[in-house]
């Protein structure tokens, strides 16, 4: 039984430690595990309704929905901006959400970590993890996701020195795939 996981990072900074979780997630995946990142979330335009008209839909758009829509399951690391999650991530969110009653994001099974600065993205884990479940997800919790500093310790490569990350981060991706094998997907 194959999984297919999508990666997605919540920072647009070019030394993203956020970017580097979701790399060194890819390099643990399990062999038969199909890992995606997505690393254009920054090309995404704001959320318009009047783009969701299909003659006005951009490519981009069309793209990311059916990156969501084809995996079984989302990898997520994001840093928490003022107690709550990146704009360029809600946004994106939003975008998966839409066209209403027909969308992408529902029905996956979710992993969601934080580096961030002190607090280690505890609310926004909290804020957007409740958001996820809201819209029908399987959202895994444990475990604890949050990593307080994280800038200091994984590099946008994936590269850490920290082995607790790094078995975090394997824990979170085994996770999902036994989260998605439970489930009799
Ligand atoms: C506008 C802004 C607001 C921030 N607010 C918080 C916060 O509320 N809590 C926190 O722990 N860190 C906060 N931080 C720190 C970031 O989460 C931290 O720098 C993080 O490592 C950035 O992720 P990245 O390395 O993937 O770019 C904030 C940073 C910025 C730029």
């Amino acid at each position: 039984m194959s999984i297919h996981i999508l990666g997605i990072f919540g920072s647009l900074r070019q030394e993203s430690s956020n970017q580097g979780l979701v790399k060194l997630a890819q390099k643990l995946a399990p062999a038969d595990v199909t890992f995606t990142l997505y690393d254009k979330i920054g090309s995404l335009p704001f959320y318009n309704e009047d783009l969701e008209d299909s003659s006005r839909t951009p490519t981009s758009i069309i793209e990311w929905r059916n990156l969501v829509e084809s995996a079984d399951a989302l990898f997520i690391a994001a840093p928490e901006y003022n107690f709550g999650p990146s704009a360029v991530l809600k946004n994106a969110i939003d975008w998966a959400t839409r066209p209403m009653g027909q969308h992408a994001l529902s029905g996956k099974i979710i992993s969601l970590i934080s580096s961030s600065g002190g607090t280690g993205g505890a609310h926004m884990i909290e804020q957007l993890g409740g958001i996820l479940a809201l819209l029908g997800n399987t959202v895994i919790s444990e475990p604890n996701g949050q990593i307080p500093k994280g800038a200091a310790r994984i590099s946008a490569n994936g590269s850490t020195s920290d082995p607790a990350i790094e078995a975090l981060v394997g824990d979170r991706v085994q996770a999902l795939v036994d989260t998605y094998k439970s489930l009799g997907k």
